[in-house]
């Protein structure tokens, strides 16, 4: 056992894109639990693009991170030390958690996962948020229907190809956008998408478009806004559904986003479009969880990871979203678990 920490603080408050300077390694003591306390070793820590949003000192559905504090987010760890009657040393938790190699904390923030379920990292992926955002966009805002046309922005990650495939589920004619040619392969190859447009690589993304969705757009789960959700809107069908997830071609913008004026669009094609943030689904997480667990353990449900290795590679990771380095759920493995 280490005497000395590492955390990762926010250093200054980005403009545009995040770089090294957006991040600051500190060490401090391990703090000895206290009762009613934990110490957790982290072994995954996730990153995601939300997180860019935090790092501004805007007014969101999420605090602001706080210039000089560490960053938090979810992480899943092994309890190393215990003063709560709730954990033993050798359980595996997770929670919303500082970036730190150890942290103290009151047990009420962390709970127990099961890795005889699933592996760990599918805590911060599949089996968490992020098929929990996939699960209930496309089935409570996007409502596809067998036969129907469903193209998904950023396909290639994390939420988008769980998505495409709970579309799929549906049976669903599943058309997914990404930003290279082996996500698009992927896609196709592994997910059984039905179509796949690499947008960097087509010099009309809108023809492009036309031509993967001969009968036209009746879902679009975007998660990247920008031009790529220009291109798709001009293709709706009548009362086309769009789950807007997110938007992370607009997260590292220093200026106002402009796009095509939508409003026409959804009077004609009569479209609804909706923004949700997952939380809004907490009381229904059990429901998701159990559906995701079940759909994985029967084979209809598959996931991928791309795992950096190493506490100094936090900040890489992160940065990678915003470049496309990512094939499914991106995060960084700290440390071993103990069996
Ligand atoms: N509403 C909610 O509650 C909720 C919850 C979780 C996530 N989200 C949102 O869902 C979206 C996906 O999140 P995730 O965790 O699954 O991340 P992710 O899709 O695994 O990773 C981000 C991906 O975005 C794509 N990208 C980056 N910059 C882009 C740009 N300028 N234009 C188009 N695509 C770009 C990249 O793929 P390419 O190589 O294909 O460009 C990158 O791999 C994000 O917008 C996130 O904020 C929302």
């Amino acid at each position: 056992m280490p005497e000395t920490n590492e955390k990762i603080l926010l250093a200054e408050r980005p403009e545009g894109m995040p770089s090294h300077d957006t991040f600051d390694y500190q060490e401090e003591s391990i703090e000895q639990p206290q009762d009613g306390q934990v110490l957790v070793k982290t072994i995954y820590l996730s990153v995601d693009p939300y997180m860019r949003g935090r790092m501004s000192s805007a007014k969101s559905y999420v605090e602001p991170f706080e210039v000089n504090e560490v960053i938090n987010g979810t992480v899943v760890g092994e309890v190393v030390e215990s003063k709560s009657s709730l954990f033993e040393p050798g359980d595996k938790v997770m929670g919303m958690l500082g970036w730190r190699r150890y942290n103290t904390i009151e047990d009420a923030a962390v709970r127990k996962i099961d890795d005889t379920i699933a592996p760990l990292s599918a805590y911060l992926g599949i089996l968490g948020i992020t098929g929990l955002t996939a699960y209930f966009g496309m089935l409570d805002i996007g409502k596809p229907a067998a036969g129907e046309t469903v193209v998904i922005s950023g396909a290639a990650g994390a939420v988008g190809m769980a998505a495409g495939q709970i579309a799929k589920l549906r049976g669903a004619r599943v058309v997914g956008i990404a930003g290279t040619n082996k996500k698009t392969e992927y896609l196709k190859n592994e997910l059984g998408f039905d179509e796949t447009v690499n947008y960097n690589q087509v010099s009309d993304l809108t023809a492009a478009l036309e031509e993967a969705c001969p009968k036209g757009v009746d879902v679009y789960f975007d998660n990247v806004g920008g031009p790529v959700s220009d291109a798709v809107m001009s293709q709706l069908n009548d009362f086309a559904r769009i789950p807007v997830c997110g938007a992370i071609s607009s997260y590292n913008k220093t200026e106002a986003d402009v796009g095509p004026r939508v409003q026409p669009i959804l009077v004609k094609s009569r479209a609804l479009i909706q923004g949700f943030i997952v939380s809004d689904y907490a009381p229904r997480f059990q429901e998701g969880s159990e559906k995701l667990a079940a759909w994985l353990s029967e084979g209809k449900l598959t996931y991928e990871e791309t795992i950096v290795e190493g506490f100094e590679n936090v900040p890489d990771a992160f940065l990678g979203l915003f470049t496309g380095e990512n094939l499914g759920k991106q995060l960084v493995k700290v440390s071993e678990p103990s069996k």
